[in-house]
C-alpha cells in the first residue's frame, strides 16, 4: 500500500482517543475498555479502515478492533471510524507479531484477515499472516467457539492458507473461490482492496475456519 508519508500522522495517532495507547494494559480486559460484555472481533491489517467503519455500524453489539502497523493507512482508518461516532470501535497501532502481548488466551471471538500481503516469494512464506506460526497464536487467543475469516485476491496466499489450516487441524466452515457470486455475498462487507480487485473482474477468495480446540 503506497501512501504519501504524512509527518503529522504519528502525532495525531498517538493522541487520538480511538487509538489505544498502551494496548498491553488491556490484555484480558478488553471488555472493560468497551464497558460491555460483547463479543470481540479483531481485523488484522486494517489498512484504510472501510470494513471496520461499516461493520461497527451494521453490528453495534460487537466490540471491534483494527490492528495496523503503518501510520498513514491507520490514520485514514481512524478518520473513518471517527466519522461513524460509534463507541464500539478502537484501533491498535501495532505489528501482528505482537498480538499475544495484547490479547489473552480465549479473549477474541473472531479474527479477520482481509487482503493480507501475499508475500508471493517462497522464501518469504513465514511472513504470511496465515503461516502456521501465526495460526498457533490465533488458536490460543480465540474463544472456544471462535473463528477466523480470510478474504484475498491472491491464489498463492489462498492455496497456501488452506494447506496451513489443514496442517494445523483447522476446520473449514465456509469456503468460496468467487465470494461475490456465492451465497455469502449477501452478508459480505467489502474492504477497499476488495472493491479495487472486484472492479477489475477478479474473483475474491473467501474462507471461514475454526481451530481444533480441546473440548
Ligand atoms: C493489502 S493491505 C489490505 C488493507 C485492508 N484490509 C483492505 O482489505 O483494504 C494490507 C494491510 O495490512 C497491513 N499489514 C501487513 N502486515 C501487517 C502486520 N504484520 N501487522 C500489522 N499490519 C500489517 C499493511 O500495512 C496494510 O495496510
Amino acid at each position: 500500500m503506497r501512501l504519501r508519508r504524512k509527518p503529522e500522522a504519528k502525532k495525531i495517532l498517538s493522541e487520538h482517543p480511538l487509538v489505544v495507547k498502551v494496548p498491553e494494559e488491556y490484555r484480558g480486559k478488553w471488555k472493560s475498555l468497551f464497558g460491555r460484555p460483547c463479543p470481540l472481533y479483531v481485523e488484522l491489517g486494517t489498512g484504510k479502515g472501510q470494513f471496520l467503519a461499516k461493520a461497527s455500524e451494521i453490528y453495534p453489539d460487537i466490540n471491534w478492533i483494527g490492528v495496523e502497523r503503518i501510520e498513514e493507512p491507520l490514520l485514514q482508518a481512524v478518520r473513518k471510524g471517527e466519522a461513524t461516532e460509534n463507541t464500539n470501535l478502537r484501533y491498535i497501532w501495532m505489528d501482528v507479531e505482537k498480538l499475544a502481548e495484547v490479547f489473552a488466551e480465549e479473549e477474541v471471538d473472531r479474527f479477520y484477515l482481509h487482503f493480507s500481503d501475499p508475500w508471493p516469494k517462497k522464501r518469504h512464506a513465514k511472513r504470511r499472516l496465515t503461516h502456521r506460526r501465526f495460526l498457533e497464536v490465533y488458536k490460543k487467543l480465540l474463544a472456544p467457539d471462535g473463528d477466523l475469516i480470510l478474504k484475498t485476491d491472491s491464489t498463492i496466499l489462498f492455496d497456501f492458507s488452506l494447506e496451513e489450516f489443514a496442517e494445523a487441524g483447522w476446520q473449514i466452515i465456509e469456503q468460496s473461490r468467487d465470494l461475490h457470486q456465492s451465497p455469502y455475498a449477501e452478508t459480505n462487507i467489502t474492504t477497499e482492496y476488495e472493491e479495487k480487485f472486484a472492479s477489475r473482474g477478479m474473483p475474491i477468495y473467501y474462507v471461514r475456519v475454526k481451530p481444533e480446540k480441546p473440548s
